[in-house]
């Protein structure tokens, strides 16, 4: 998919649609307008007769066009003028891509953020663009047989942006296709069954990133390394499985040569039974998405290094399944961390934060100078805090803010949860220095303060994503999230 933006002064060259904004009451905006004139009164003509009411997302294509940019304009409802921002311009946008996708048209023109898009810059808007369009035209790499649905002929987008702004709208157009990039990444990995998407697999799919971006280097540990490390949390997780487990250890050197990095840690869990303390069946495949946090890792690495930013960064990815066995570690099994603490496993089914412990360990020699994680982590997150965001947990209050900022910047957004004493001691064991689950009550909490009991000295948050990476459902499968969040903190910071 090509991307441009150009100057709404520059909007000369016709394409095979214009795509046109209306608020309701058939409000139009300047650029409406403009494409209206062209057109000889086409898009008036539509609203005098009523056919086209603006609600938000709603289209309407209009065809046979005889005069003006093109020969088809797609009217897409903004929703109430008042109520105009960055939610139903990109609602708008992924409207008009879905009704594209069906159309004949190979590209097309969007005029929606011509006059600006309130509340948001014009780096955003062409940013959001891409990221919209692109998401609406994923597919998911399915296994179905019989004949496929026509693919899509669009394959050029023009972004027309206000005659002022082009220089931001360019940038947003490249940092819109490397967070696109890193989104697809995602998705793919994490929609594969967890049969093909093994440990082995994510690394593979890892060292594909060196291959393509120079910047990118790969190590990739296997179990016996693994154990010469003393993970014996991540390697507990571990020893119920017959598909060996792996570290992956990704490098991008895009700042100043020893600068300390940014550190990404995900979980990548590619399929949680619950070990011993096994899940109930229903929904028990939803678990192959419990590798999410490693495939939003990969997926900003892949995003950072098509943008070329200028940042170092470090990910750290402890893959495995957990699975039952005659082998497999059992309740009340007591396991020595890297760090040296041991961990009583009252339940096997809280195995994330037994790899992720000692992959935050791990980090530590990279000397970051943050250190993010990222986790399906906890059902009680979802019940927390629902799909729409995820759970912030950190206990330096300059970070949090960092990345809800960037959350709320990129329209990937996460609420922050407390991190504190009195949760963590309900991590307390009568055997070990800690137990690896407290109660029912507060379970995101006490999850995010397992972890914090391993990031001494370090700045580190933590992303339970539990609830937002993937959708169940009829639309059954990954949200591409927190890639947004995390590619918009790197870049910009707080
Ligand atoms: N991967 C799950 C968390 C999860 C649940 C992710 C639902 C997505 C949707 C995690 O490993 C887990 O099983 N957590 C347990 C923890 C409990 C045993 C303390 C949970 O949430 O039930
Ligand atoms: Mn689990
Ligand atoms: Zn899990």
């Amino acid at each position: 998919m090509q991307f441009h933006a150009i100057k709404a002064g520059a909007a000369r060259k016709p394409t095979a649609c214009a795509i046109v904004g209306v608020h309701e009451k058939g409000e139009l905006p300047e650029a409406a307008r403009r494409v209206d004139r062209a057109s000889g009164g086409a898009v008036t003509r539509v609203l005098k007769r009523g056919d086209f009411a603006g609600k938000s997302a709603e289209t309407f294509p209009i065809t046979g066009v005889r005069r003006g940019p093109a020969e088809r304009i797609l009217l897409v409802g903004l929703g109430p003028k008042s109520g105009f921002g960055r939610k139903p311009y990109r609602r708008a946008v992924f409207a008009a891509t879905q009704w594209l996708a069906k159309s004949g048209a190979a590209d097309a023109t969007s005029w929606l953020a011509a006059d600006g898009v309130p509340g948001i810059d014009d780096y955003y808007a062409a940013r959001h663009a891409v990221e919209s369009v692109s998401n609406a035209l994923y597919r998911i790499a399915d296994l179905k047989t019989g004949t496929k649905p026509p693919r899509p002929k669009l394959s050029r987008v023009i972004h027309v942006c206000p005659d002022a702004k082009l220089t931001d709208a360019q940038r947003g157009v490249r940092d819109g296709n490397g967070v696109a990039a890193g989104i697809a990444l995602m998705k793919d990995l994490a929609n594969l069954p967890a049969n093909v998407c093994t440990p082995r697999y994510l690394a593979d799919a890892a060292r594909e990133l060196p291959k393509a971006h120079k910047a990118v280097t790969v190590r990739v540990l296997e179990e016996r390394e693994i154990r010469r490390l003393e993970m014996g949390s991540f390697l507990s997780v571990t020893r119920g499985s017959e598909e060996p487990p792996r570290l992956i250890v990704l490098e991008y050197a895009g700042g100043t040569k020893g600068e300390a990095p940014i550190a990404l840690v995900g979980k990548g869990i590619t399929f949680d039974t619950g070990g011993i303390s096994l899940k109930q069946p229903t929904g028990m495949d939803e678990m192959k998405f419990d590798m999410s946090g490693a495939a939003s890792v990969l997926g900003a690495f892949k995003a950072i290094a098509t943008i070329g930013a200028p940042v170092n960064l470090v990910g750290i990815i402890p893959t495995c399944e957990n699975m039952p066995s005659g082998r497999a570690t059992k309740p009340g099994d007591i396991v020595t961390s890297m760090a040296g603490k041991t961990i009583e496993v009252l339940n096997t089914d809280a195995e994330g934060r037994l790899i992720l412990c000692d992959a935050i360990t791990y980090s530590r020699r990279f000397k970051p100078r943050a250190v993010v994680d990222i986790a399906t982590l906890t059902g009680a997150c979802v019940i927390a805090l629902g799909a729409h965001y995820c759970g912030l947990f950190s206990p330096d209050d300059r970070l949090a803010g960092e990345i809800a900022a960037a959350g709320e910047r990129a329209d990937d957004r996460a609420w922050r949860l407390p991190v504190a004493e009195e949760y963590a001691e309900l991590l307390k064991s009568n055997f070990a220095d800690m137990a690896n689950v407290a109660g029912r009550e507060g379970g995101a909490i006490t999850a995010a303060c397992f972890l914090w009991k391993f990031t001494d000295g370090l700045n580190w948050a933590h992303l339970d994503i539990a609830g937002s990476a993937y959708l169940t459902g009829t639309h059954k499968g990954s949200t591409g999230r927190p890639v947004p969040l995390l590619v918009d903190w790197l870049l910009h910071g707080g």
